[in-house]
């Protein structure tokens, strides 16, 4: 076991939905601790750039149109094994392949708007941590 910090958004179709307590509840009560958070309204730019990885997959644009359609929530979140246990809280990114009980089986409906996006490994949690958050944002426990 590792202790690992890893990026994680709450998307706009779940914001819109009135979920973010409801998706912190599910980090907190696995043993994730929240060490980061701030509401944002990407630019196309910052989208783009974010998802720069992706730039020649065919569903690019759709990607970055949803995610700069509404408010999203990031945040920074901590623990063992982070990165794979909020990928395990997630589900399988096509909601219809999501495992009962995980938060795209719960709360998304379609692989496009998928309610929470994570890391997928510790190398990209580190990029993708430093693309939101300065060190000063990030805030770790004390007690
Ligand atoms: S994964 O698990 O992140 O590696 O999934 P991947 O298939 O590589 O998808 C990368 C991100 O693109 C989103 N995605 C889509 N958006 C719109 N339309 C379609 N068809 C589509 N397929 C995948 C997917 O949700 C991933 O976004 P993030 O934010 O990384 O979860």
């Amino acid at each position: 076991m590792a202790l690992e910090r890893t990026l994680s958004i709450i998307k706009p179709d779940a914001v819109a939905k009135n979920l973010v307590g409801a998706i912190y509840t599910r980090f907190e009560s696995a043993g994730l601790r929240i060490v980061a958070a701030k509401m944002m309204h990407l630019s196309k730019e910052q989208a783009e750039g974010f998802y720069a990885e992706h730039k020649e997959r065919p569903f690019f644009g759709a990607l970055v149109e949803f995610m700069t359609s509404g408010p999203i929530v990031v945040q920074v979140l901590e623990g063992e094994d982070a990165v794979l246990k909020n990928r395990e809280i997630m589900g399988a990114t096509n909601p219809a392949e999501a495992l009962a009980g995980t938060l795209r089986a719960d709360y998304a409906e379609t692989i496009d708007e998928n309610a929470v996006h994570g890391s997928d490994a510790v190398e990209s949690a580190a990029r993708e941590i430093a693309y939101f958050f300065s060190d000063e944002e990030i805030c770790p426990r004390t007690r």
